[in-house]
C-alpha cells in the first residue's frame, strides 16, 4: 500500500484508534520489537525513557516515513527491513513485542508467531491491537466472502483471521483482552490485549 495513502486513511480513524495505540505502547518498556511498524504511527505514543524500540517491516517505503517519525521521537528507535516470518534477531532478545494491525497482513501468522515466541524472553509480553474475525456467523461469512478482494485492495490484509486463537496456538498465554465494535466494515471487531511467553 502507498504509505501516504495509508497515513491518510489512518488520519480518518485517528480519534478512535489513537487512545488504543496509546494503551498498547505507552506502558511498553525495555527492549521492544514493533512488528510491521509501517509508517511509525505508534512512535509518538511510547513513553520516552522506558523503551528502546526496534521496528521491523518488509516495506522500505513504509519505513521511510517511519524514519521521519523516529527522528522526531524522544524514544530510542532503530528500524530494520525484515519480515515477521524470518525475524533478523537472536533468541530471547526482546522484553516485549508489539503487534499493531499487522497479524492481519503477514503471509503466515503461525510462522510469524513462532518467530515472535523465539525472539521474546521467557515471560516476555506480546502486546497486540488487531482486527479479527467476527463472532457473528453471518458477519464472519461476509468477511470470508470479501476477503480475496479486500486483500488485493488493502495490501494483503485479511479481515477474517482468528488472531487471538492463533496467538494461543502459538504457545502464548493471553493475560488480558478487550474486544471493541470498532473499525470500518469488514475490519471489525478489534481486540486489544496482552499475551505472555510462558517462563
Ligand atoms: C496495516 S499496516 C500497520 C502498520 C503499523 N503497525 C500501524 O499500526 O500503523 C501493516 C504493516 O504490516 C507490514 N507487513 C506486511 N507483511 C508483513 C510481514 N510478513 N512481516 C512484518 N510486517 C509485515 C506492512 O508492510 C505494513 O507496514
Amino acid at each position: 500500500m502507498k504509505p501516504s495513502l495509508y497515513d491518510l486513511g489512518m488520519r480518518l480513524g485517528k480519534r478512535a484508534l489513537d487512545p488504543r495505540r496509546e494503551a498498547l505502547v505507552a506502558p511498553a518498556s525495555g527492549r521492544v520489537l514493533e512488528l510491521g511498524i509501517g509508517t511509525g504511527l505508534n512512535l509518538p505514543c511510547y513513553s520516552t525513557s522506558s523503551a528502546r524500540v526496534v521496528g521491523v517491516d518488509p516495506d522500505p517505503a513504509m519505513l521511510k516515513l517511519a524514519h521521519r517519525r523516529a527522528a522526531a521521537s524522544a524514544t530510542r528507535v532503530g528500524l530494520v527491513v525484515g519480515s515477521g516470518e524470518a525475524l533478523p534477531f537472536g533468541h530471547g532478545v526482546f522484553d516485549q513485542v508489539v503487534a499493531c494491525l499487522v497479524l492481519c497482513s503477514v503471509a503466515s501468522p503461525a510462522q510469524t508467531l513462532a518467530e515472535v515466541h523465539r525472539v521474546l524472553k521467557p515471560g516476555g509480553q506480546l502486546r497486540f491491537f488487531e482486527h479479527v474475525r467476527s463472532e457473528n456467523g453471518a458477519w464472519a461469512g461476509l468477511q470470508d466472502l470479501v476477503a480475496p478482494a479486500w486483500g488485493v485492495l488493502v495490501g494483503g490484509c485479511h479481515p477474517n483471521r482468528t488472531t487471538v486463537e492463533a496467538i494461543e496456538r502459538g504457545g502464548f498465554t493471553v493475560d488480558s483482552i478487550e474486544r471493541f465494535p470498532l473499525g470500518p466494515y469488514p475490519t471489525r471487531p478489534m481486540v486489544l490485549g496482552i499475551a505472555r511467553r510462558p517462563t
